[in-house]
């Protein structure tokens, strides 16, 4: 697939890598150092370039959002309009305002940021040195990254480049019950564990049934 990258730093730049990598072409973009992105392509090689946020939405079926919070109205901005395309957001509300509502996830409030997007929320709750090296194991320490969305379809194809990446998707539903996977770290959330498929089932029960999850496991 064609996948434009808005971001391309530790979480976002990973990510290209790990698409690339599975041979999608990947178009990365929004840096303050232009020159920078073109290198990461050419480290990439093969189906990676560099380009402008706007030119990340024209080429990806798929875009990737990697920004940091307090940067994310100039990346929209600069992106212009993402209708009709799958997003995946990576971001955490760790930032200045505009911000989250008390009571309202930030997947709810970043989707209203991108009218017209067939959003997702995903690789966004382990740490990106722990993404870069767990990614791409196999059997059953393979690692889970969780998503949310509201548009099953593009869910989907979201579901099938964590796969292509090297982790285990696990859907927790839509965008207003995904409390579970968004920042901070504390008792009760995924946000910040390490899960494997073994234990994500349970998880995925208790959010639909509006129960706590169970305590996060430990991995020896
Ligand atoms: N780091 C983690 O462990 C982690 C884990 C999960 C989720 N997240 C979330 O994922 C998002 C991205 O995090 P990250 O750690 O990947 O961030 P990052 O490494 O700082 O990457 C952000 C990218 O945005 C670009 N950028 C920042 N400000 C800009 C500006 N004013 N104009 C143009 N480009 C700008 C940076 O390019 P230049 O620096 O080249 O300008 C950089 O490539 C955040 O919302 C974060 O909360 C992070």
């Amino acid at each position: 697939m064609k996948i434009g990258i808005i971001g391309a730093g530790r979480i976002g730049g990973g990510i290209a890598r790990q698409l690339a990598g599975a041979g999608h072409e990947v178009l990365l973009s929004f840096s303050r150092d232009q020159a920078s992105l073109g290198q990461l392509a050419g480290e990439i090689g093969t189906g990676a370039s560099a380009g402008s946020p706007a030119d990340a939405v024209g080429f990806g079926e798929v875009v990737v959002i990697s920004v940091p919070w307090s940067t994310l109205p100039l990346a929209l901005e600069q992106a212009g309009s993402l209708a009709g395309r799958i997003v995946i957001d990576t971001t955490n509300q760790f930032g200045a305002p505009p911000l989250p509502a008390e009571g309202q996830t930030a997947a709810v409030f970043n989707a209203a940021r991108m009218p017209g997007a067939r959003y997702t929320k995903s690789f966004n709750t382990l740490t990106s040195a722990f993404q870069a090296s767990a990614a791409g194991r196999s059997g059953d320490a393979r690692v889970v990254q969780w998503l949310c969305g509201d548009d099953a379809a593009a869910k989907q194809v979201v579901a099938g480049l964590i796969e292509d990446a090297g982790f285990a998707p696990v859907d927790l539903g839509g965008t207003a019950g995904c409390a579970v996977m968004e920042a901070p770290r504390r008792a009760g959330a995924v946000y910040g564990e390490e899960y494997r498929l073994a234990d994500a089932a349970a998880v995925q029960d208790a959010v639909r049934a509006g129960r706590p999850i169970p305590p996060a496991p430990v991995y020896s």
